[in-house]
């Protein structure tokens, strides 16, 4: 596995419609369709490892314990960061805009720059790139003639989907929205 995580070809279409569109309008979009699909996704799949484990019996739970754990640890750590950008970050960008279109002076925050908690969210995902390959690899490694039982395949297929969303979703985030607030912030 390489250290830095391929990046996939962010859709054109994709930049042109959310360069253009207001901040309000790609937060809206990254909170109904990547951020609730996550929160569907990410209870069914733990509750499938979890299935897959108890069908493979004491192989299987042996196997498939290490996915466990590091899914459990994943799931926490992405639901935080959900939270994160819904409850904090989300909102102050949709502060700063709204006061940057009404001509009002620049936002002054006590923890300095948005950049600094922006920083913090770029790391995450970061973090989270890296675990989603070592999942997709266990899994992939199950998914020949070890195979300890059916729900792997379709857990496999899952973890991929979830990698694709995740990709497009932290693309928007850290291609997009981040570098126009980083801008929007230097202008206000
Ligand atoms: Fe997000
Ligand atoms: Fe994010």
């Amino acid at each position: 596995m390489s250290a830095i995580r391929e990046k996939a070809a962010f859709p054109e279409i994709e930049v042109a419609r959310w360069s253009a569109s207001s901040l309000h309008g790609l937060i809206e979009h990254i909170t109904s369709r990547h951020h609730a699909y996550l929160r569907g996704e990410l209870p069914w799949m733990e509750r499938a490892i979890a299935r897959a484990a108890e069908a493979g019996g004491r192989a299987g739970s042996s196997t498939l314990a290490p996915l466990s754990r590091t899914f459990r640890f994943f799931k926490r750590e992405l639901e935080l960061h959900l939270r994160k950008e819904e409850e904090v970050l989300f909102p102050l960008i949709r502060q700063m805009e709204t006061a940057v279109n009404s001509g009002a002076g620049p936002s002054r925050y006590s923890f300095g720059s948005i950049a600094n908690p922006i920083g913090i969210l770029e790391e995450d995902h970061k973090g989270e790139g890296r675990q989603i390959d070592q999942m997709l690899d266990w899994i992939g490694n199950y998914g020949g003639p070890r195979q300890t039982a059916p729900i792997v395949g379709p857990l496999f297929d899952r973890l991929q989907a979830l990698d694709a969303d995740m990709r497009l979703h932290v693309q928007l985030e850290d291609e997009i929205l981040f570098p126009r607030v980083r801008l929007l912030e230097g202008e206000s």
